[in-house]
């Protein structure tokens, strides 16, 4: 056993090693390489297992009674309930059937090729390859969106684009640089041909990947004539792969609800269920999507990154030293930072469980006004919230659960009527849904919400298998709302921008 202070994570197939702090959670350690944590890492539904090839990870009585409840024997353990404590070799058993994982039954017809799915985000960027023979994960890239440097949010990025034709052309030449290697990267690691890569993305993504001017984006109606889906051969994009390889960015439903949001409701079966199910996903920009087999309504709401940690004074990223949830435990707050040192900030998630305890407390009221000067509140020696950082949150809760309400009453359906709920996203993986649901981001019960992780990339994966008329056919079943001409949306907004704690 190594006496360091650190240890060393090695996964395989992936064939990466990680870093990390000794005695840090193993979810919260691998959870950006794509892993998904169906049941938020609460240890209950075997989702997140891994086997143990080398070292050693102890068990303790909760885990061992999961594992035996799970039927997994020795050589398993459950990612969320391990600590690191040792150098470790261990194969991801999602990585190999997280095509299936979802719930909504994804049947595919066997194709003796490999497929690569890339999921194109504001923020970050996760490509799969996958075996189209049997629906086995291969490998995975991640990386960050290298155009975050010249702003956050996807308005920022128009912004700088439209500046000039040299800055448009940088954002789109960056971008499919970082696609370009983990394309690259990954498909060198193919066991069989290479078929196709499909990519999906928002509708700025979308422009600037494709090279497409983003003007139409910047003011209202926010609508594009160039939303369609857009192929590319390797050498159109200077990628070192074989020629032959097809390159398709996925189409846009309208406005700023791109090609993630199609894929998303693929992924949630809205295309095929007859009960009503609702999307929401939740990154950097929210798209929700409300309605069944017989049609689709979308929106796009500003609910601003502040999920995502920006635009919060001590917000970052969910990844190692955010707060990622607060719990009261015997009258004190339990607070726990992803891989489990120092907290250095807040992510979305425990954005959601601070403002939830503080408005329960009493700190903050039905307003959003923290009532005690400074109007500050700490969370820990460094991490704090500000009353802006509430105001931040406020406005995105709003625009989230306006944009619901609104396209329920387009459709004629009411939040009970509804059948799931499927919130996607990176942070809904450790949202906590009772915290989220009190505070009235997400007035669904519980019972009615499934998180879905990254619909986008399951639903990508999803279409390499469909072939472009089969997906320029789904686009009919959907049309665009524009939630700021709603006439009830100003009433609607001001009413949920209050706190209640249901
Ligand atoms: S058991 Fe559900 S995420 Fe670990």
């Amino acid at each position: 056993m190594t006496e360091h202070s650190t240890c060393h994570i090695t996964l395989v197939p992936l064939g990466r090693t990680l870093t990390v702090p000794r005695g840090s959670n193993l979810g919260d350690a691998i959870h950006e390489l794509g892993l998904e944590f169906p049941c938020g890492g609460k240890g209950t539904c075997g989702n997140c297992k891994v086997r143990v090839l080398a070292g050693h990870i102890a068990l303790d009585p909760v885990h061992e009674a999961v594992l035996k409840r799970k039927k997994l024997d020795d050589e398993w353990r459950l990612a969320c309930l391990s600590q690191v404590n040792d150098d470790i070799t261990i194969e991801v058993a999602q990585f190999e059937s997280i095509v299936l994982a979802d719930e909504t039954p994804f049947r595919f017809t066997p194709r003796n090729q490999c497929g690569i799915a890339v999921d194109l985000g504001s923020t970050t960027l996760v490509s799969q390859l996958l075996d189209m023979e049997n629906g086995q994960v291969l490998a995975v890239q991640t990386a960050l969106n290298p155009q975050a440097v010249y702003g956050a949010d996807i308005m920022s990025r128009i912004g700088y684009a439209m500046q000039s034709p040299e800055n448009a052309a940088r954002l789109t030449s960056l971008i499919r640089q970082t696609v370009g290697a983990q394309v690259e990267t990954l498909a060198r690691q193919a066991t069989r041909p290479i078929g196709r890569v499909r990519i999906v993305g928002n509708s700025v993504m979308h422009h600037l990947f494709c090279g497409l001017d983003v003007t139409p984006l910047s003011a209202y109606p926010f609508e594009s004539p160039r939303n369609g889906m857009v192929h590319f051969g390797p050498a159109d994009l200077g990628w070192n792969i074989d020629p032959n390889i097809d390159i398709t960015f996925l189409p846009n439903i309208g406005s700023f609800v791109g090609s993630d949001i199609l894929a998303g409701i693929y992924a949630a079966g809205m295309f095929s269920s007859e009960a009503p199910r609702v999307l929401v996903d939740l990154g950097t920009n929210g798209e929700i999507a409300v309605g069944n087999r017989k049609g689709i309504a979308c929106a796009s709401t500003a609910a601003g990154p502040a999920f995502e940690g920006s635009n919060i004074s001590c917000g970052m990223r969910a990844s190692t030293g955010a707060i990622s949830s607060i719990e009261m435990e015997g009258g004190q707050q339990k607070i726990h930072v992803i891989g489990s040192g120092k907290a250095k900030g807040i992510c979305g998630s425990g954005l959601i469980d601070a403002i939830y305890l503080g408005v329960t407390r009493g700190d903050i009221d039905e307003q959003g006004v923290i009532l005690h000067d400074p109007k500050v509140l700490p969370l820990t020696d460094e991490v704090h919230l500000e009353q802006q950082d509430i105001r931040e949150f406020q406005l995105a809760k709003a625009a989230v659960a306006t944009g619901v309400e609104l396209l329920l009453h387009d459709a004629n359906l009411t939040h009970e009527g509804i059948d799931k709920m499927f919130i996607a996203g990176g942070f809904g993986n450790y949202i906590n849904l009772d915290h989220a649901t009190r505070l009235g981001l997400l007035e669904f019960t519980p019972a009615q919400i499934v998180k879905l992780s990254n619909s986008a990339l399951i639903g990508a994966k999803m279409f390499l298998f469909q072939d472009d008329d089969f997906i320029n056919g789904l686009l009919p079943f959907t049309h665009h709302i524009s939630l700021e001409s709603d006439p009830a949306f100003l009433d609607t907004f001001c009413q949920k921008i209050l706190f209640t704690t249901r």
